[in-house]
């Protein structure tokens, strides 16, 4: 160190230089030496000296002697001395821990420890707490309706009349405006389009008409982007007969002789038993090349792979991992009943045995041998383990539903819901409302509801679907009550499913050639405007199905500018469901059914606020008396209703009047709880309270 530069660099009469850590020592030493003469002499306070020293008094020399020597020295009747010492600053350790021996420091330590510890354990203990009190946070196929596109009819961006993967991207804002978080897609698969896509000839590629697998990931990424989820249709039943695993079984390909379901048949006749597909007709035909029949559950042009060989389990899983590697969100897993055959091969029983063995649809039999066979759950599970290993990063959950129509036979349908042990379906789909134009009726609505809603295992999601790709439109075979449908899809508890164009209400075009079986009509192309060809498609003329004509005043665009529309309602509902808790997450009970009305209330423990929905399904205008429910205030205001003058209307509970077709979303606020005096008419997944105080949920 240079001996002339002071620890600021200084020059002057007193320049300083800077100590080494042996002469600090030392210095301290001799101050304190320096102290205790000092005190002999009058006790002067060491802090004062020191200032003076500072200001730069020379009468304090650094004298430099062994610091072990130091202690030495100052240790006797050192206790004593210090004692009477105030703490300053740059006081030696030996004169620190002195001080800190002391009683009144020690207890104050001690006290500061203990708090501590105690903090950290209260802290710990209310983290626990809250963890095991708050209930499971919804997850996003829970949080908004599923939306369905069938991407042939969505929106075409390439002026081919058919809608595409760049058509969907272009339309994406229609889903923020609605507040819609997860899209399904009806196939892309590259496919011959026998059954328009859910004929798969290479599951790892796009079909050129919807556009390049770039389209399709440029989609996903701009979706993700928006927080919008896409959920893919999964189709593990069958191929197209112009998948390469078929050609490649056909001609006998040791490897992929097993890949499908094979049966010597007579080729005059081939019909090796009485299996009937579910597009009607013997389900085996005679292939010219194997000299054989293969089975197939839907058209000769998609035969069934043969579940029960592992190497077509694997291929199957890997194309799982294919696309969820991808990105993609989750799948809709479809015609997963049919996924496994009898080995036996023998024939089902016929409903009716007295009718002839001409066995031509599938109504005439029993499936017990072609339907939810053995094996078919252990193998969802799989699926659903896979899924699972991509679920685990935060908000990266992939969803499973899955498509089975059983009819009468709901237990069937419930089983694909997981189990608190083995995790299956998200959900299977509810068709049950499908048939809701069967009978329009407040009763029949509620057992529709209800067959669902009572079947269902305890603490599952429920959803709804009125209609898809397969069905009429509901639109057209209920068309005076389309608001109130949607006006309960979203008011019910669990997930509805919207196929595209319900928000506005479309219906089904009318196709001259055989309808009977034609999934055509309720297919016709997105009415996006009053402009050329609706908006769909902008620079065709021909569109692949016709549009329908009401487009002119059924279209998105000028349903925007109408507060009182079927889109402007759907969309309110949505997303008042989204930021209301009782709609969302809160008890579901029923409340009144007659002929005419059906209503139900929702609420949630803890909350004041409650919803009551009273919709009307009958052919008439209904009055409906709930006087009797004591939990409603007796005055009520309607805070929407589909016929858009009664809104904000005041109506008495022993009054409440409906048109015909007319549905009633009424807020009020009770701090009695319906749910407490009805459980028997009341259901909830998940219970959950909600403490005002903190605004906060958790589980009671
Ligand atoms: C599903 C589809 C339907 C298709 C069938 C065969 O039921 O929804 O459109 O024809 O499976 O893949
Ligand atoms: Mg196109």
């Amino acid at each position: 160190m240079d001996e002339g530069g002071g620890p600021d660099g200084e020059e002057g009469p007193y320049r300083k230089r800077t100590l080494t850590l042996s002469e600090q020592i030392d210095y301290s030493v001799s101050h304190i030496r320096h102290t205790l003469s000092s005190m002999e002499q009058g006790g002067i306070n060491p802090a004062f000296e020191e200032e003076e020293n500072e200001r730069g008094d020379p009468s304090i020399q650094v004298t430099k002697f062994d610091s072990e020597d130091a202690c030495n020295s100052i240790k006797p009747d050192a206790d004593e001395v210090y004692s009477q010492l105030k703490p300053y600053a740059g006081m030696p350790k030996e004169v620190l821990l002195l001080y800190s021996s002391q009683a009144r420091y020690k207890v104050l330590r001690e006290v500061l420890f203990w708090l501590t510890v105690a903090c950290t354990l209260v802290l710990i203990a209310l983290t626990i707490t809250v963890i095991a009190l708050s209930p499971r946070c919804l997850s996003w196929w829970q949080m908004s309706p599923v939306y369905q596109i069938y991407p042939r009819s969505f929106k075409d961006s390439d002026g081919d009349g058919v809608g595409d993967l760049k058509g969907i991207l272009q339309q994406l804002d229609h889903f923020q405006y609605l507040n819609i978080k997860s899209i399904w897609v009806s196939p892309f698969y590259r496919s011959p389009m026998k059954d328009f896509g859910y004929d798969v000839e290479d599951f790892r590629d796009i079909d050129p008409l919807f556009g390049t697998m770039q389209d399709f990931e440029e989609l996903l990424t701009e979706m993700h982007k928006r927080d919008l989820k896409l959920i893919m249709d999964f189709i593990p039943n069958h191929t197209s007969d112009k998948h390469r695993w078929f050609n490649l079984s056909r001609s006998g390909d040791p490897h992929y002789r097993d890949y499908y379901v094979w049966t010597d048949c007579n080729a005059s006749n081939p019909k090796p038993n009485n299996w009937v597909s579910i597009f009607g007709n013997s389900s085996w035909s005679y292939d010219e090349v194997r000299k054989q029949c293969y089975y197939h559950q839907f058209l000769k042009e998609q035969p069934d792979l043969n579940f029960r060989n592992p190497d077509v389990r694997k291929e199957i899983s890997d194309l799982i991992h294919f696309w969820l590697k991808k990105g993609v969100d989750g799948f809709r897993m479809d015609a997963v009943k049919h996924i496994f055959e009898a080995e036996h091969l023998r024939d089902e029983q016929q409903v009716d045995p007295n009718k002839p063995p001409e066995i031509t649809t599938e109504w005439d039999l029993y499936h017990d041998f072609t339907t939810t066979q053995i094996g078919l759950h252990d193998l969802l599970r799989e699926w659903r383990a896979e899924m699972d290993v991509y679920s685990r990063e935060p908000g990266r959950y992939r969803f499973l539903v899955i498509e089975s129509y059983d009819y009468h036979e709901i237990e069937k349908t419930m089983m694909y819901y997981s189990t608190p042990l083995v995790k299956e379906g998200d959900f299977p789909f509810n068709f049950y409302l499908l048939d809701l134009p069967q009978n329009t009726s407040g009763f029949w609505v509620k057992h529709l509801v209800d067959l669902w809603m009572s079947n269902m295992p305890k603490g599952q999601w429920p959803n709804w679907v009125v209609g898809n790709h397969d069905r009429a439109r509901i639109g057209t075979s209920v068309a005076p009550y389309v608001r109130a449908i949607n006006m309960m899809l979203l008011t019910l508890p669990g997930t509805a499913t919207t196929y595209y164009g319900e928000e506005i209400g479309m219906q089904n075009i009318n196709i001259t050639q055989d309808q009977s079986l034609s999934r055509d009509p309720q297919r016709s192309p997105m009415q996006w405007s009053d402009g050329v060809n609706a908006g769909f498609s902008l620079q065709s003329n021909a569109t692949w199905l016709p549009v329908h004509p009401d487009y002119k005043t059924v279209n998105v665009e000028v349903q925007k500018k109408n507060e009182s529309s079927v889109l402007a309602q759907y969309r309110s509902l949505n997303s008042l469901r989204e930021s209301e808790l009782p709609l969302h997450r809160g008890w579901f009970c029923y409340v009144h059914t007659d002929a005419s009305v059906f209503s139900y209330l929702r609420e949630l423990d803890g909350l004041n606020r409650a919803f009551l929905i009273v919709l009307n399904f009958g052919k008439e205008a209904a009055v409906t008396d709930l006087s009797a429910v004591n939990e409603l205030p007796s005055q009520l205001s309607v805070l929407m209703s589909t016929v858009h003058e009664n809104t904000g209307k005041s109506v008495s509970k022993s009054q409440i009047r409906t048109e015909a077709g007319e549905g009633l979303l009424i807020r009020f606020n009770s701090n009695k709880k319906f749910n407490q005096n009805h459980q028997e008419q009341c259901y909830i997944s998940e219970k959950a309270c909600y403490l005002g105080a903190m605004d906060i949920l958790y589980k009671c």
